[in-house]
């Protein structure tokens, strides 16, 4: 999509942008739960890191516990997109839980990874955010072999068994250039360090990435759309600054934007994180039009096409429906 700017300020647009494959399903599948169960239906964590959603799926008949220990005893509960660890699942089984699994399939590719590999005695090293529920859950599927590698600055304290068994293994959502920087720090500590079998930093992250790095540096502000615990958004505001935009800042939706950042501006950057609905950057859009960025340029790295199905007992029971 393309409008002319009147007075050469522009709006430079993402494309790809916001939702994931995984994200669609997780949000579908709370939809559909809440459509045929009827309300309440609980989800364990945010559903997606984004506060529209949340808010909007509450306002529905979601309710967001943080632990199945919260959960009413034989209740429905969705699991997040980020995954859980065996513990979750034992829990939600202990209370008899109907579980619907909206873990993205992506994520459940790096679990099987790590207990495989643990299986195997190697030491893993997941490179990822202490505390971020997706690194939680992945860690959860075999802590004795497992250790955290926050970022570069911790490759020194880490402590392996036998350096010819370490493979390294990561949360689907960092910033590809500094998850390398990491790799090869580790690396040159232990120089057998094996990759994963294929990348574990998602599609939609890397895509995105792609599409800020193309146009942050022609663009005076970048703004990402997206929430503060959502790891692909914050990193793309830092992609964004790396790749040598002026400035770069994320709003959770438009009146977050001051207009003071504009200030002598006359290229935006503007995209949006995995788990941000679109509606949030059209509205993004109509504020900076207001602001006299009257031209929109979409920037178009990828084509994406990737669709997941619904979580398998789900899609049976509104098969069963009819
Ligand atoms: Fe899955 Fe990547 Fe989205 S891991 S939830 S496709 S950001």
């Amino acid at each position: 999509e393309s409008t002319p700017s009147r007075d050469g300020k522009r709006i430079l647009l993402a494309a790809p942008r916001g939702y994931c494959a995984g994200v669609d399903r997780a949000v579908d599948a709370v939809e559909k739960a809440l459509e045929l169960y009827g309300a309440p239906v609980y989800v364990r964590k945010e559903i997606v890191h984004n506060k529209f959603v949340v808010e909007t799926l509450s306002k529905r008949g979601a309710i967001f516990v943080s632990e199945a220990d919260e959960v009413p005893e034989g209740a429905r509960v969705v699991f997040s997109a980020h995954g859980v660890s065996p513990a979750v699942h034992a829990q939600a089984a202990a209370r008899n839980l109907a579980t619907i699994d909206a873990t993205c399939p992506l994520v459940t590719k790096v679990h099987k990874e790590a207990v495989r590999f643990a299986g195997d005695e190697y030491d893993i090293l997941l490179i990822g955010h202490d505390g971020h529920e997706e690194v939680e859950g992945t860690h959860g599927e075999a802590p004795d072999h497992i250790q955290v590698v926050n970022g570069p600055h911790e490759v020194d304290k880490v402590e392996v068994r036998d350096p010819d068994k370490v493979i390294w293994l990561s949360q689907t959502t960092l910033s590809v250039d500094e998850t390398m920087q990491t790799v090869r720090r580790l690396r040159e500590r232990f120089p057998n360090l094996q990759d994963p079998p294929s990348d574990d930093i998602c599609y939609a992250t890397q895509n995105r990435q792609v599409a800020v790095k193309e146009f942050a540096p022609d663009s005076d502000v970048v703004i990402v759309v997206g929430s503060a615990n959502s790891s692909n958004s914050v990193r793309l505001v830092e992609v964004a600054l790396d790749a040598g935009a002026g400035a770069s800042y994320r709003v959770d939706t438009s009146d977050e934007i001051d207009p003071a950042w504009l200030e002598g501006a006359t290229t935006v950057g503007l995209t949006s994180g995995a788990s941000v609905p679109e509606i949030l950057v059209r509205e993004v859009i109509d504020r900076l039009k207001e602001l006299g960025f009257t031209g929109v340029e979409e920037v178009r790295t990828a084509t994406e096409d990737i669709l997941f199905s619904l979580p398998k007992n789900l899609r049976a029971d509104l098969k069963a429906a009819g």
